[in-house]
């Protein structure tokens, strides 16, 4: 034993765990788990074994679902919605509060609970994990309570199927329970296969408060349980895990009706200017890729540092690595515990190997790892070229890269540099460039001088191939809404493109008609590529003019123009509204003109449609400075911020009905919000949309924000889907479009909206749910005082 004058040499910490005793206790008397469904545990399956990471020590068998106990869990969900849903807000919160207690009352044994199963330091479970649990159901007990006021006319969703992953378990269930609950839905959560006991844990809450019956259900098991629930017959599927698996449960519900939100994968930069605090930056490298193992979706895996303390700051990273405490995950002074299952660590290992035979060199603490268990010392890499594999693919475990910037710009180049866009951090103490940089980053969550920041008061979700949606704060709740949507109204007859193909005659116009087929692609009218076009045919079998028949081509060009015109994103609301009022004004000086062209393309009462266009107008006009975001209320001494922005370049395909308002109800929310648009008009009238050329000219709408490329409107709609600028797509259009856009959309993962034909002229063509749906929302956290 060493003397005390030995351990004030030293300094080193005696051993310090956290008993565990009762969990044990609890597992033994469990030893194996059926699944929790209405009410009760079922008698346990066939299933697996889950076992500490640290030790190997096998802890519990759980059952692997089956379609069938899926099935069942659904049905006894859907049962139960109902008497769930017509609960008062008042009454569900109580429930929601009952939970947040229980869950503190087990504070110490969910936390340590956690550990056994995941592997992870019980300074995280213990003073992060479990407190942020608790905190999440309280939260959305006050959103239960709420609801009717701040969500009027809203409904529940229905059956919720959930699906988590192993990194913060407990965490995760918390996330998509909480919000789920309050909202009025009932649920069926998959826990991940490594980490299903705190959900298990959490079921003996539910039944312990009395729970009705039904509300919560939770099934065990692997990727395939996971997959038989997205196929079940649930109203929305909420999924955090591998973007792979997110991009196949994006394809398998397309079509489906379900509503999905997808938090994804990520590689977050991790950026430090030479101004910043050079050891709070290199404990936030601490919290956010070493501490948990790395194991989070969101951690600061690309170490960014400007060039002239980037030596300065190395030789610091790797004095605080050397002390890194690495050992068991129960002592109240680890901070690196074991990865969570021999699958994954060898999956680190691999990708390790592989980034340093391209040349990556990594460099490690001389550290003694234990012997049992699934260990990996932490790390970091430098010589990473943005080719290396280490650079590009998420790792999940203690490793970052270290690469160097001369200049803020370059800095964000590197920073977006990736599919993904999560989260970012950024070190400086000069809040001006902080502040430019999180504007200019591509991530949903951006931390200044702090990482790992989370709160259940503010939203969390990604940018890009992250993901999309939502979780926390009233953003989140929105995804477990419903905002009824109007009755799909038919749209009357497509034109047939396969037979309509003709070539256009060119400058040989017929009196009254202008039968040269054009686009407006960049600010400028242009033929279709390949000069194919249709005719456009009017209420009596009159031909109206030539449309092009728009091809991939033109829809790349067109991309490639709204993809020049970024000054429209980075314009004030006041300036966006300027114009579109202008637009509103040079539309109402040739109303009589545009209702004779709606006349005579059949519109029953054209001059309706085109008054009802021109206060469209003026709405989003006014709307364009006015749809802000929100401080929210989170931790003390920070600012949160949530801001609304723009998607970039976004895709709609319009409805073959109101040939102008229809186009306008799509275009005015998306561009008022900053977005450049690639629209598709009405396949049967497209002129009212083309048109409208002189209209967008005059106004001053910059080229390229604006573009409208003519023909058939799926094929069109399907090259958007693919194309990997546009940032999001909506579709009005057949069932059979709108899944085929919906899968289509998995390459890039953009979101969707498939929304049904209306009534253009009725509240439903307009309103915040149109600009809510034209934004995405960036988290940015910034901490002040001391
Ligand atoms: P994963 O995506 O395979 O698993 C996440 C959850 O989805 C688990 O509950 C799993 O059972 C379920 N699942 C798997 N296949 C499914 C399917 N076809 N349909 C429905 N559900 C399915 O992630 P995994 O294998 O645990 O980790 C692989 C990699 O994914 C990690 O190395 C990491 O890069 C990433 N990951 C990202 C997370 C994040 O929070 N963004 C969390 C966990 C993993």
């Amino acid at each position: 034993m060493p003397s005390i004058q030995d351990i004030l040499e030293t300094m080193e910490y005696g051993p310090a765990p956290e008993a565990a005793g009762e969990v044990m206790a609890w597992l033994t008397a469990r030893g194996r788990f059926g699944h929790y469904i209405n009410g009760a545990f079922t008698s346990p399956g066939e299933g697996f074994a889950t076992a500490n990471p640290a030790s190997g020590t096998r802890l519990a068998e759980v059952t692997q679902g089956t379609a069938a106990d899926v099935a069942a869990a659904v049905k006894a969900a859907r049962a139960a919605q109902p008497g769930w849903a017509r609960l008062s807000g008042h009454e569900r919160a109580a429930w929601l509060y009952a939970i947040a207690r229980h869950i503190q009352k087990r504070e110490r044994f969910l936390a340590v609970l956690e550990v056994l199963d995941n592997g992870k330091p019980i300074r995280e479970t213990r003073d992060i994990d479990v407190p942020l649990v608790a905190r999440h159901f309280y939260h959305h007990a006050g959103w239960a309570e709420l609801l009717e006021d701040e969500f009027p006319g809203a409904v529940p969703l229905g059956v919720c199927g959930q699906i988590i992953p192993w990194n913060f378990p407990l965490l995760m269930l918390a996330w998509k329970i909480a919000p789920a609950l309050a909202a009025g839905n009932t649920v069926v959560l998959k826990p991940a296969e490594y980490t299903p006991l705190t959900a298990l844990a959490f079921a003996e809450i539910c039944a312990e408060i009395g729970l009705p019956k039904g509300v919560v259900n939770i099934v065990t098991g692997d990727g395939e349980t996971g997959a038989a629930l997205v196929a079940a017959e649930v109203d929305k599927i909420a999924f955090t895990g591998s973007t792979e698996v997110g991009r196949a449960i994006r394809k398998a519900t397309a079509g489906s009706g379900k509503k999905l939100t997808l938090e994804l994968g990520g590689k977050s930069p991790f950026v430090v200017f030479a101004d910043a605090d050079l050891d709070a930056a290199v404990e936030g490298v601490v919290d956010a890729i070493w501490f948990n193992q790395g194991q989070v979706c969101c951690a600061g895996s690309r170490i960014l540092v400007h060039e002239p303390v980037a030596a300065a700051f190395e030789a610091r990273l790797k004095a605080r690595m050397a002390k890194l405490r690495l050992g068991d995950p129960l002592d109240k002074s680890t901070d690196i515990g074991a990865i969570v299952d021999g699958v994954q660590l060898q999956r680190i290992r691999d990708l390790v190997a592989e980034g340093q035979a391209q040349g990556a060199v990594l460099h490690q603490p001389d550290c003694q790892l234990p012997a049992q268990g699934n260990w990996f010392a932490p790390g970091f890499a430098t010589n990473v070229q943005p080719a290396n594999v280490l650079s590009e693919v998420e790792i999940f475990g203690p490793v970052a890269t270290l690469a160097t910037f001369r200049t803020p710009d370059e800095a964000v180049q590197l920073a977006n540099n990736t599919r993904y866009g999560l989260a970012a951090s950024i070190w400086s103490e000069n809040v001006n460039l902080c502040l430019d940089v999180a504007a200019k980053v591509q991530a949903g969550v951006v931390w200044i001088n702090g990482t790992n920041m989370f709160d259940a008061g503010a939203a969390f979700g990604g940018y890009r191939e992250s993901g999309f949606g939502r979780e926390g704060a009233r953003e989140g709740l929105r995804e477990y809404l419903a905002f009824p949507e109007p009755k799909a109204r038919a749209e009357g007859a497509v034109p047939d493109f396969s037979a309509a193909p003709h070539p256009e005659v060119g400058g040989k116009a017929a009196p009254g008609i202008d039968r040269t087929a054009k686009m407006y692609i960049g600010g400028k009218q242009k033929r279709p590529d390949g000069g194919h076009c249709y005719a456009v045919v009017g209420a009596r079998g009159a031909e109206l003019g030539l449309a092009g028949l728009g091809s991939r081509k033109d829809i790349r060009n067109a991309v490639e123009a709204a993809q020049g015109a970024k000054g429209w994103g980075k314009a004030t609301g006041h300036n966006r509204a300027q114009v579109i009022y202008y637009l509103a004004e040079n539309l109402a000086a040739r109303e009589a003109e545009f209702a004779a062209r709606l006349a005579a393309a059949g519109v029953k009462d054209g001059k309706a449609e085109v008054a009802a266009a021109i206060r469209r107008a003026f709405w989003y006009a006014a709307q364009a400075d006015k749809f802000d975001g929100a401080v929210h209320a989170t931790k003390s001494a920070h600012v949160t911020l949530a801001m609304h922005e723009p998607f970039g370049v976004m895709g709609i395909a319009c409805p073959n009905d109101a040939p102008l308002l229809g186009f306008l109800s799509l275009v005015l929310p998306a561009i008022a919000m900053g977005n450049r648009v690639v629209a598709v008009p009405a396949p049967s009238m497209p002129l009212a949309a083309t048109d409208l050329y002189q209209v967008l000219d005059t106004s001053d709408v910059p080229g390229g924000v604006v573009n409208i490329v003519t023909g058939p409107r799926d094929d069109l709609a399907r090259t958007l889907a693919e194309h990997d600028d546009v940032a999001a797509l909506w579709y009005c259009g057949t069932a059979e479009g709108g899944a085929m856009v919906e899968a289509a959309s998995a390459g890039n993962l953009k979101p969707t909206w498939v929304l049904p034909n209306r009534d253009w002229q009725g509240p439903a063509g307009q309103g915040r749910d149109f600009l809510h749906r034209a934004t995405q929302v960036k988290t940015i956290w910034v901490p002040y005082g001391e």
